[in-house]
């Protein structure tokens, strides 16, 4: 466990401020008052299954009606609803015609230079069917798989829908992967098509996305592609090659503004999303349409208190989970109005996100708190983008997710844009639990800074000891959750076993889900506060990963003979990479350390993407080891610190070493 995670857990147990619900939000709240939360974690309680099947009906549309909820003759392969059959994009356009959404604004698409689109549920329908159509008459179907690596825009979120309505499973790919990284992905998940962009626009630069899916079907080892269709955002110069490449504008000229949706089983794959694990490559997290749809909707109504006249904006990207359940799915599917940005917080100045607020009349606000963090920062250093300048008036909600939020993060959250009467959602999840854990209800849930506070109604969650025995409250432990849910990762796309072991061990019983995370609740609240990931994998700035991935990265340079990656605690990305490098020749000083390190950032950025450069890059001559020849992270952490190491050294091969690694190049 790292070590930063003790300060994170004095800090919250130490809280003692809580924030009541304002009257006025709970008066009118979809779950209001406490009573209301108990009430619904009763009904759970007493009739799991006929619970989430009361959910499952009241919150989608069936084609054909399921008859079983939950099947657990093939743990932990559950399935949810399975004989029925249903369809994602459905629900979260054609119902929305039919309910009188159709003229409602869908999206507001706010440009990187400010320029604004919007798109009505009628508009958006009519543009997902001409895609879908588009797709089928590529001979995409049912079961395909499709990778979108694309930017934030209408078409991205039009991309995901269509492929929905014709059942094709998709696989978003962060736009900041490299090509190495596309590569493997395409490979894994077998796709016969890419959906991609010229270019993206991000902070006033023009960013390559297509040349990046030339170079990585050039890569070799891919044999499934057939097709690459390319949005035009930027008019950029860019290869086409005849035969393969296709102007998604030319694809659906002409095509029906009406597709018939593919029905789907409850189970089938609506996507397939890659994150990072403690070892080996990327885990292609596999979710289920009918199970995950229910959360999308659900979680906006119960956490997000969604209303109709609401103006949702999730800041996140549709390359991470937080972009499919929180702007793909879940805002469509309860017909809400929502913003898609497809810029960065400080461009063209660090006050874009509360002025977009005040432009847009933005009512519910969900970010990461990175990005509360950086603004802190940058609106200490130019009071003119100080939240304070813009008017906030409009908004009445605020999430954060991603990372743990510190208490200060949390109050000047609160204060500087809540105007101290919004209430904020910190809500626990993961990718693989396809959205909401533990988050606090607005209407319900009196708030403590730092602490995500409790599971939603009918999500088990404990936190146990190394064998899987519950320990009390105020003593740390692993978090899990003791019964399947809905909207659960279904398995590791192409690996069971993995799944299995990885989520659901043995030495817990094979019964608990694993989240990885250790926890902590209170004595008295029985809140939860995270206190970090248990295993090998790092957030920096809320992405996740692994430690391996960046490693094996690192000693596929020629001059790297071994490398060890740990996290080191930091004021605005929450984590930032520390890596310990050995060479194949002496250790560098000086200019030349500079240099290499340099080299090596470069050479991380082109294996797996820029998020994953190491921020410091310390040589040694060998890293420390014990006798078995087991390198010591607890020690790497420590010394990442700068702090000086009081652990005992005494089992260590070459304590010597500890002297070297101390300095950064
Ligand atoms: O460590 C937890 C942290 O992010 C991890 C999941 O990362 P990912 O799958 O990329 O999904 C991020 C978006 C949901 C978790 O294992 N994490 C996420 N939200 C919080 C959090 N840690 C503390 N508090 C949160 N609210």
């Amino acid at each position: 466990m790292a070590e930063n995670e003790t300060k994170h857990e004095e800090f919250t147990l130490q809280e003692s401020r809580v924030f009541q619900p304002p009257a006025e939000f709970a008066a009118k709240a979809a779950i209001s008052g406490m009573q209301a939360y108990e009430k619904l974690c009763a009904e759970a309680a007493t009739d799991y299954e006929g619970f989430w099947a009361r959910l499952a009906r009241e919150n989608i549309d069936w084609h054909k009606p399921f008859t079983s909820t939950l099947d657990e003759s093939n743990a932990p392969f559950y399935k949810w609803f399975g004989d029925g059959q249903l369809n994602a994009s459905y629900n979260c356009l054609d119902r929305n015609l039919a309910n009188g959404n159709a003229d409602k604004t869908a999206i507001i698409f706010e440009a990187d230079d400010g320029t604004v689109v919007r798109a009505s549920y009628r508009e958006l329908y009519e543009r997902v069917c001409k895609f879908a159509n588009g797709l089928k008459s590529r001979g995409i179907k049912k079961g395909d798989r499709v990778i979108i690596y694309m930017s934030m825009s209408i078409e991205g979120v039009a991309a995901m829908q269509a492929c929905a309505r014709i059942g094709a499973t998709h696989s978003v790919v962060f736009g900041g992967f490299s090509a190495k990284s596309l590569q493997e992905r395409i490979i894994d998940a077998g796709a016969v098509a890419v959906i991609t962009a010229d270019e993206q626009l991000r902070g006033g630069k023009s960013l390559p996305l297509k040349a990046i899916v030339d170079e990585a079907l050039a890569l070799g080892g891919i044999t499934t592609i057939r097709d690459v269709i390319v949005y035009k955002r930027t008019g950029g110069n860019i290869a086409f090659q005849e035969g393969r490449d296709t102007w998604l504008h030319e694809l659906v000229d002409g095509q029906s503004a009406e597709c018939e949706p593919e029905w789907v089983d409850a189970e089938h794959p609506l996507f397939i999303l890659y994150t990072s694990g403690s070892t080996g490559t990327p885990k292609g997290v596999q979710h289920a349409t009918g199970g995950f749809l229910l959360w999308a909707a659900l979680t906006m109504k119960w956490t997000f208190d969604i209303k109709p006249s609401d103006v949702f904006w999730c800041t996140a990207d549709i390359g991470w989970v937080t972009g499919h359940t929180y702007i793909a799915y879940g805002p469509l599917a309860v017909g809400a109005t929502q913003i898609v940005f497809e810029g960065v917080p400080t461009y063209p100045h660090a006050g874009r996100f509360w002025e977009t607020i005040a432009k847009h009349k933005v009512s519910i606000f969900y970010t990461a708190p990175t990005a509360i963090r950086s603004l802190i920062k940058a609106s200490d250093v130019d009071e003119k983008v100080h939240p304070k300048n813009f008017d906030r008036s409009s908004l009445r909600l605020l999430g954060s997710v991603g990372e743990p939020i510190n208490p200060e993060a949390w109050m000047w959250y609160y204060k500087n844009v809540g105007e101290e009467r919004c209430p904020i959602v910190d809500t626990f999840w993961q990718t693989e639990t396809g959205g909401h854990m533990i988050t606090p209800l607005p209407g319900a849930t009196p708030l403590v800074p730092g602490s995500c506070t409790l599971p939603l109604p009918g999500i088990m969650t404990a936190i146990v000891d190394e064998s899987g025995a519950d320990v009390p409250n105020g003593q740390g432990g692993i978090l899990v959750v003791k019964r399947p849910w809905p909207s659960m990762i279904r398995t590791i796309w192409n690996n069971p076993d993995r799944f299995r072991t990885s989520y659901f061990p043995e030495e817990l019983g094979g019964k608990y889900y694993l989240a990885g995370d250790g926890a902590i609740r209170n004595k008295d609240t029985g809140y939860f506060t995270i206190t970090g990931r248990i295993d090998d994998v790092l957030n920096v700035s809320g992405h996740r990963m692994g430690t391996m991935e960046i490693e094996s990265a690192l000693v596929g340079h020629p001059m790297v003979a071994e490398a060890a990656v740990v996290g080191k605690p930091d004021e605005t990305t929450g984590e930032s990479i520390c890596a310990f490098v050995v060479l194949k020749q002496a250790r560098p000083s000086g200019e030349d350390a500079k240099k290499l390190a340099a080299e090596l950032r470069t050479w991380v950025a082109k294996e797996i993407g820029p998020i994953a450069k190491p921020k410091e890059i310390r040589f040694g001559d060998n890293l420390p080891k014990t006798r078995s020849g087991k390198i010591m992270r607890r020690l790497l952490r420590v010394l990442a610190k700068g702090e000086a190491i009081t652990q005992d050294v005494s089992t260590l091969e070459n304590p010597a070493i500890l002297d070297q690694l101390k300095e950064s190049a």
